[in-house]
């Protein structure tokens, strides 16, 4: 994996969500770093630990806002973070006493899944904020 460069087609359109999602690239960048140039396990618990924490701040941030929206596809939506969520926190008790490297398999999985989530599900979400807008 190389680091992942922001594209501006990762942009949902909404500030607040679009500044969150590129601070979750930058820990995912971060994560990649810290495996793979050897640092201490140690060091990998601790970005490890930031991701995580920013990963929990964001998707709540996220579920407020569909809620505030009344979003039709609430539940299907949260039922993804639900899914990474869980990802995560197996993931945080394997890595727990900086003993664990991660395979590059996970952090691709990281990747992988955030990327995917935010081109699908959050760029619909979206979209329907806008087409809200401009109906309203
Ligand atoms: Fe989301």
């Amino acid at each position: 994996m190389s680091k992942l460069i922001w594209k501006h087609t990762y942009d949902i359109g909404l500030e607040v969500i679009d500044s969150q999602h590129r601070i979750l690239v930058d820990l995912i960048n971060d994560l990649y770093e810290a495996n793979s140039t050897g640092a201490a396990g140690q060091v990998v618990e601790d970005v490890f630990i930031k991701l995580s924490d920013y990963t929990h701040y964001h998707f709540s941030s996220e579920e407020d806002m569909l809620k505030l929206y009344r979003y039709p596809k609430l539940e299907e939506h949260i039922a993804e973070h639900e899914g990474f969520r869980q990802t995560i926190k197996k993931l945080k008790s394997e890595t727990k006493g900086g003993n664990i490297i991660l395979s590059l398999k996970t952090i691709d999985y990281l990747k992988d899944w955030t990327i995917n989530h935010i081109l699908g599900t959050d760029r619909e979400f979206g979209e329907f904020v806008r087409h809200r807008e401009t109906n309203d």
